[in-house]
């Protein structure tokens, strides 16, 4: 028989304490509170996205002040939108206020609708951005789901998967819904964002002061630092190459790379194709019979060394350089093989080498400079 596992996150205890809190302890005195002009409103929930209270109190009032109304906005030209929010930063959003503004006045005769749903249709206004504005402005019942509630319900229910991952994220909003109050939609609203705000911060948060500690998953078990989990760090990818030091009467080949991708257009050494991986941070040994082959082109291979392999750490990858040192019987002529160069051993240091490579040879035929002449 198969065995569904019932979700079930409701508890009215959990607002009770939210809303019982926000009364005595909540914020009450910012600028856009007691009040339920959609306009008002609206405006400080998009300022207040990726922007915090004490950034946003200077610019919501002198913006209200130039546009006092939402026709007034909508009748502006968009520089003097852009121009009164310089400063303020993500400028996407003060373009998509203005384009907001007008679909208000076209679309709804300049009053917003009360419904999340269709606010959320509106240019700027997200799911959670639309439960605020309906919640304060008409006491809609609608979830919010931030920055802030994620940590808030991470530690508070213990939830130990990345809030990022859609799974989890997906959850966090049935979890959301599921604890709305049935009345006071605003000082639970309210309660959530003051709660992350001022006491279950990122770094040092008030357990001691928290309405929520008695249930806290993360305080009983002391992961306040560990929740919500940190974004999964992706494995850097490693690759991994043989090159080749063949070395002949005090000079080494050196090989013009392409003029794009990695090392575009300096000179480096050849290198082996088809080589692979032996271990994460090792490369097999090249094989014999590749090796001779590869070198074949350049003179008559008389022995080969295996040197240390060199890690070499990119932005985007880890490159392992399994370097061998090889020595010629004959040198080939060259006249055909375009795009290589012997480089006196002396003339290293100054060649447009990549550092890794200009390291491992100076490492392998000695740093031949003037000590005075030496960078690094
Ligand atoms: N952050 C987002 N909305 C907010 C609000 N209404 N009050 C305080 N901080 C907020």
């Amino acid at each position: 028989m198969k065995v569904v596992a019932v979700e079930n996150f409701a508890d009215p205890s959990f607002s009770a304490d939210l809303i019982g809190w926000q009364k005595v302890h909540g914020r009450h005195a910012l600028p856009w509170q007691n009040t339920t002009d959609a306009y008002l409103i609206w405006l400080s929930e998009i300022m207040l996205q990726q922007t915090q209270v004490s950034a946003v109190l200077g610019y919501y009032a002198r913006f209200l002040e130039r546009f006092p109304t939402l026709r007034d906005l909508a009748a502006a030209p968009v520089e003097d939108v852009m121009a009164q929010w310089s400063g303020l930063g993500y400028y996407t959003r003060a373009r998509n206020l203005h384009k907001c503004a007008q679909r208000v006045v076209a679309e709804y005769d300049g009053v917003f609708p009360a419904d999340p749903v269709l606010l959320a249709e509106l240019p700027g206004i997200g799911r959670s951005t639309a439960a605020a504005i309906a919640a304060f402005s008409s006491g809609r019942r609608a979830a919010i789901m931030d920055g802030n509630v994620k940590r808030v319900f991470a530690r508070v229910f213990g939830i130990d998967t990345y809030p990022g991952e859609k799974k989890t994220e997906d959850a966090m909003w049935r979890r959301a819904e599921a604890l709305l109050p049935e009345t006071g939609i605003e000082s639970y609203t309210q309660g959530l964002m003051d709660m992350g705000a001022t006491l279950c911060t990122r770094s040092s948060p008030s357990c001691e002061r928290c309405p929520m500690q008695p249930r806290c998953v993360a305080f009983a078990t002391q992961r306040t630092k560990d929740l919500p989990v940190r974004k999964p760090k992706k494995a850097t990818p490693e690759k991994h190459t043989v090159m080749l030091a063949i070395v002949d009467n005090g000079q080494v080949l050196l090989e013009q790379r392409p003029p794009t991708g990695i090392w575009g257009g300096l000179l480096s050494l050849p290198e082996l194709a088809g080589h692979v991986a032996a271990e994460d941070d090792e490369v097999a040994d090249a094989d014999h019979g590749a090796l001779a082959q590869a070198v074949g082109r350049f003179g008559e291979l008389e022995s080969y060394d295996r040197l240390s392999t060199v890690t070499h750490v990119f932005t985007h990858y880890k490159l392992h350089i399994a370097p061998y040192q090889v020595t010629l019987a004959r040198r080939q002529a060259m006249a055909a093989e375009a795009g290589y160069v012997w480089c006196d051993a002396a003339k290293l240091a100054e060649a447009a080498l990549p550092a890794p490579v200009k390291k491992l040879l100076l490492d392998l035929v000695g740093d031949r400079r003037e000590p005075q002449q030496r960078m690094f």
